[in-house]
């Protein structure tokens, strides 16, 4: 799993990386400067990390691969490729959401170009390659999801809480990706999901939720943490029909739990210390079982392995 925030207001590029797998949950930061950019912006480069695309401008993006190298870090070297298997979805004008509207798929308020945050999923790539850990090679063979964010806002003024599941099992794959925007902006709630299967979106909906059926508080950062979590996906399939999905689970494999300040350099750390007191991720990776039901078919229970992600920005 990759993630990455990126704060724009010196050219740093940071970057995560966190392999979780036999038996090994191992987290790996990456930072560098001086980043090169192909002729088309589709490609970048700096000492230690590299994101090559095949995506060519007028192909579609159902034929693209990016290629990642992450060698630069101390612990985990990785090398590996993202076979899109199809063009992806966004929700909302051009993938935006726009704070301080209700509705996920308005426009802004005020007609105004601002304050937004953008979202594109390509679920179900086909990913390949390989991760070392300390020197011991692991050899990746999997689904993999691609999410391109983007916004013009401090990930802090968008939400103090963001939510993320990404589940595979089987032929089926099932995300969502939530926020809760700031009382200023209305406390709404933002949810954006899908389901694949057989690598095509079968699935896009703005109507799921992830809910904390219990919570307890962890007194090394004072969050209350979800210990028994609901992720409910519900909405209708891109042919029409009646769509739900549902993963209860305790959140069992914490592969990292992800003290921002002390991840980032010196000078965004002062930054942001400034604004927010103690940043935290948590990263599970769980085993799972979801039920899945469409239109008039018998409910499905698939298991699988579910990525999860609870981040705090207080
Ligand atoms: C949301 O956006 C729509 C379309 O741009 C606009 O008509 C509506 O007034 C907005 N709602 C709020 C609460 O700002
Ligand atoms: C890798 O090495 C680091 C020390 O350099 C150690 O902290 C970490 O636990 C090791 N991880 C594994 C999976 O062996
Ligand atoms: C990367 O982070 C380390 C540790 O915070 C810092 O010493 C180093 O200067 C950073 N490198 C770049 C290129 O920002």
């Amino acid at each position: 799993m990759l993630s990455a925030v990126g704060l724009s207001l010196v050219t740093t590029v940071e970057s995560t990386c966190l392999f979780s797998g036999a038996g090994v949950n191992e987290f790996q930061n990456f930072n560098g400067s001086k980043i090169t950019l192909s002729k088309d912006h589709l490609s970048a480069e700096c000492k230690g990390m590299a994101i090559k695309t095949t995506l060519t401008p007028g192909s579609s993006a159902a034929q693209g691969s990016y290629t990642v190298s992450l060698t630069g870090g101390k612990n985990i070297h990785a090398e590996f490729t993202f076979q899109f298997n199809n063009a992806g979805y966004k929700l909302g004008p051009k993938g935006r959401f726009y704070m301080g509207n209700t509705s996920l798929t308005a426009g802004s308020p005020d007609g105004r170009e601002q304050n937004y945050i953008r979202h594109v999923f390509v679920p179900s790539a086909t990913v390949s390659g390989t991760v070392t850990v300390n020197g011991t090679q692991y050899n990746l063979a999997g689904t993999g999801l691609f999410i391109h964010a983007q916004s013009d806002m401090k990930p802090y003024t968008v939400s103090q809480k963001w939510n993320f599941g990404y589940f595979v099992g089987e032929d089926v794959a099932l995300h969502m990706l939530q926020l809760i925007t700031p009382e200023k902006y209305g406390n709404v709630w933002v949810n954006k999901g899908a389901m694949s299967e057989g690598g095509k979106v079968v699935a896009v909906t703005d109507q799921s939720r992830i809910t904390m059926l219990e919570t307890q508080r962890d007194s090394e950062t004072g969050y209350d943490v979800g210990s028994l979590v609901e992720f409910g996906w519900k909405g209708q399939t891109v042919d029409g029909k009646p769509f739900k999905a549902q993963i209860t689970l305790r959140p069992s494999n914490l592969a990292k739990k992800l003290d921002i300040l002390g991840a980032v350099p010196f000078f965004l750390r002062k930054i942001i210390q400034a604004l927010i007191t103690k940043p935290y991720i948590y990263e599970w990776a769980d085993q799972a079982v979801a039920t899945v039901q469409i239109g008039d078919e018998p409910e499905r229970t698939i298991e699988g392995k579910l990525y999860h992600e609870a981040t705090f920005l207080n």
